[in-house]
């Protein structure tokens, strides 16, 4: 409780050095991918209060949704469709400032004004296994400072 105190009341840099940290250790015990995004997407969720945090997995040509925290979302989004299924195409982590102006957006929710997903690439063969997708009811929430660190969280993953 403590520890979630010191979190809730530190600036952004300072919860994510101290989420990665508890994320790390979290990997290092388990290695049921499924098990760590689960446990992921709602440490990340609960620290920055998003409005959807979660993962979807590769499956042949197309993400299927994986765990996640937040209101119900699509099953399935095909490559290079949506901002998902777009930064899995383009193996790079996508920063969309405001949903509306991405086209081709899928929305889930009406309320998702912005959103950033990360890849998680298979460091043996560079392919994009799965994604971190994450939505917030606000306008431009996500900045470089997620992107570093969601990327250090991302690559704790080993497998899917
Ligand atoms: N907005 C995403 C779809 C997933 S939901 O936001 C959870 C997209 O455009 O790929």
């Amino acid at each position: 409780m403590a520890e979630h105190l010191e979190i809730s009341s530190g600036g952004k840099e300072q919860k994510y050095a101290l989420l990665y940290k508890q994320i790390q250790s979290l990997v290092e015990g388990e290695e049921d991918c499924i098990a760590n995004m689960a446990n992921i997407s709602a440490m990340i969720h609960e620290t920055f209060d998003f409005w959807w945090t979660g993962f979807y997995r590769v499956s042949g040509d197309t993400l299927i949704l994986g765990p996640f925290q937040g209101p119900l979302a699509c099953s399935r989004i095909a490559y290079g469709k949506g901002v998902c299924g777009t930064a899995w195409k383009e193996q790079r982590t996508l920063i969309v400032p405001d949903v509306e102006q991405f086209s081709g957006h899928i929305a889930c929710s009406s309320a998702s004004r912005s959103e950033i997903v990360v890849p998680l690439i298979d460091r043996a063969n560079g392919n994009v296994t799965a994604v971190l997708d994450i939505d917030s009811e606000h306008l431009a929430t996500f900045d470089d400072c997620d992107r570093r660190w969601l990327e250090k969280i991302v690559s704790l993953l080993r497998t899917v």
